[in-house]
């Protein structure tokens, strides 16, 4: 996605200090765990609706219009990048800051060891198949 979907390699070459926007929004549009969910312990309403006690809940809302302008465009330079991707709450993923840290290391190594050399999609394998 960063490369071939986004334009993200060419961000990240363009201005360094766009990297952790870059895996932020990666993280945001394509997270790799796709929803958290929850079973609700007892009769609630949310976002207007009743949930009965035992009912599963699954949040997904990295693209909420009401958190996000414009939330399906890739835009590093977002603040601050309020994703789900890493869960929320007691529960927030104990390992955000290394992955974080390590896709930013990764990235960044990989854009600067094949500086020039990245297209949008002159070198696309035909048998992948992109969703958005
Ligand atoms: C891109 C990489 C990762 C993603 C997208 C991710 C995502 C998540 C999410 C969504 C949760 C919350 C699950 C829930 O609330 O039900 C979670 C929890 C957790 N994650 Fe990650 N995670 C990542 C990497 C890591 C790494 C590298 C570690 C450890 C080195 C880690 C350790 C944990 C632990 C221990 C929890 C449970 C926290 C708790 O229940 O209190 N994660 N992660």
């Amino acid at each position: 996605m960063v490369g071939e979907r986004s334009g993200g390699v060419e961000w990240v070459a363009a201005e360094p200090e766009l990297l952790a926007g870059v895996v932020g929004e990666v993280l945001r549009l394509l997270p790799p765990v796709g929803g958290t969910d929850r079973f609700v312990t007892r009769r609630t309403t949310l976002g207007g609706h009743v949930v009965e006690a035992g009912q599963r809940v699954v949040v997904d809302a990295n693209r909420d219009p009401e958190v996000f302008v414009e939330p399906g465009v890739f835009e590093p330079r977002r603040e601050p990048v309020r994703h789900l991707s890493f869960g929320r709450g007691v529960h927030f993923c104990l390992g955000a800051h290394l992955a974080r840290m390590e896709a930013e290391i990764a990235l960044g190594a990989l854009v600067e060891r094949f500086s020039g050399t990245w297209s949008r999609c002159g070198g696309c394998r035909s048998d992948l198949t992109w969703w958005s």
